[in-house]
């Protein structure tokens, strides 16, 4: 069977590798905050706006262009979490569409109900549900973070996971240190106790390839912007529960599912970029195989490939005098993506220092305002690195350089 492409054919699909900074080719590390866009998805972008641009719904053929290429979109997401085509939303941003479904279901919210966020998670994925908790005057439990490996403290779990808890909100994945939580058994532990379970997957979906009904969730969100697709949200819900959710709507708007959870027009040329970042993804798989499968394929190899940038990435700094390195070890259930400092370093001064270097990395508390807060750094944050499907060990070297000519 043929295979999986290799870095180096996946690196030639990107134009954004050919940027040069002070002579140095550059490195990009700050995928968890947004990856590189493949030229395929800048073209089907392109091509949309330039070729089929319309809006929906209309009897002339660039309207129903647009309907089919919105059709396509749903179904190329749809594959990429695990869903059916109609289960999928789109929106601005995973933010605005986890506010609106937070609205839609705070108003089944009553006082003496409870709802449980994690101190790990953006608060993308905690903020959001306060807000909402404290409109409805509804209680918010917090399941603690380990801070020794980064991980939920599961006795934690099994406490605030008590009858009367309406929804879980947990994170697939942390964005800050990389952490991978067992949905599938937070998701088993809820339902138990009779919550609803809404998976925040935006730093998952950029790593490995979603299953929501493998995990038996209720609602998934992730962002097509981190892997390797335009700014646009994207909703996923059982269906029986998008169809009864009271989610604000206007009166003309669909009635029916998935439309009825979206407000106003759509980002076209960003839904079809998202579509594409799927195909883009599958195209990878070098086998005939139904988009799924390609999918699969795909994120187990890139889940290897990272496996091992991370532990290159992880030991080379922790070698080096002075570095802290926060959360999981590599190794564990984890993504290619951590979090360091240097002792004597603001870790703005380390991402400019390797900036000069052309190694492009975010520093800050990644909206993980708790995690930050947990490690004391709520001030200065870390310096996040994250590796992506065009990373290359060369790569990693070239970071490791950077941050040892930095300790002296
Ligand atoms: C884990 C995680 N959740 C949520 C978000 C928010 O996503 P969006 O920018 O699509 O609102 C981010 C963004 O960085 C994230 O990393």
């Amino acid at each position: 069977m043929s295979s999986v492409a290799t870095t180096e054919q996946i690196r030639r699909q990107f134009p954004a590798l050919a940027r040069h900074q002070n002579g140095f080719p550059v490195a990009y590390f700050d995928g968890p905050g947004g990856t590189q866009v493949p030229r395929r998805v800048a073209e089907a972008v392109s091509d949309y706006l330039l070729q089929h641009n319309a809006n929906t719904h209309w009897a002339f053929p660039t309207s129903q262009e647009t309907d089919a290429a919105l059709r396509a979109a749903r179904a190329a997401l749809a594959d990429y979490v695990g869903g059916a085509p109609e289960e999928i939303v789109f929106g601005a941003n995973m933010t605005t569409l986890t506010f609106h479904l937070g609205r839609a279901l705070g108003r089944q919210w009553r006082r003496g109900d409870a709802i449980v966020v994690t101190e790990l998670d953006h608060h993308a994925n905690s903020d959001t549900w306060r807000r909402v908790a404290r409109e409805c005057d509804v209680e918010v439990r917090v399941i603690r973070m380990r801070p020794q490996d980064g991980r939920l403290d599961e006795e934690d779990v099994a406490r605030q996971l008590t009858p009367g808890v309406r929804l879980l909100a947990v994170g697939a994945a942390s964005n800050a240190l990389g952490t991978v939580n067992d949905v599938a058994r937070l998701a088993a532990q809820a339902h138990a106790a009779g919550a609803l379970v809404f998976v925040d997957g935006v730093h998952y979906a950029a790593h490995q390839m979603p299953d929501v009904r493998a995990w038996d969730c209720d609602y998934f969100a992730c962002s097509a912007y981190k892997f390797y697709g335009p700014h646009v949200g994207v909703l996923w819900g059982r269906r029986a529960l998008l169809e009864a959710l009271d989610a604000p709507r206007l009166a003309p708007a669909t009635a029916t599912a998935p439309e009825r959870l979206e407000t106003g027009t759509l980002n076209h040329e960003g839904i079809v970029g998202a579509g594409a970042a799927v195909d883009f993804l599958a195209s990878l798989a070098g086998a005939d195989l139904p988009r799924r499968a390609q999918l699969g394929r795909v994120s187990q190899v890139l889940h290897e490939r990272g496996e091992e940038l991370i532990g290159a990435l992880w030991h080379g700094l922790a070698a080096i005098a002075g570095t802290k390195l926060y959360g999981p070890p590599p190794g564990t259930a984890r993504t290619p993506t951590l979090s360091f400092t240097l002792a004597g370093h603001t870790p703005e001064a380390i991402a400019l220092a390797l900036a000069q270097r052309g190694v492009f990395v975010s520093h800050g508390d990644f909206y993980a305002t708790t995690v930050a807060r947990i490690y004391g750094r709520e001030q200065e944050g870390f310096v996040r690195a994250g590796c992506a499907a065009y990373t290359t060990p060369e790569e990693v070297e070239r970071l490791l350089e950077g941050v040892r000519a930095l300790a002296g």
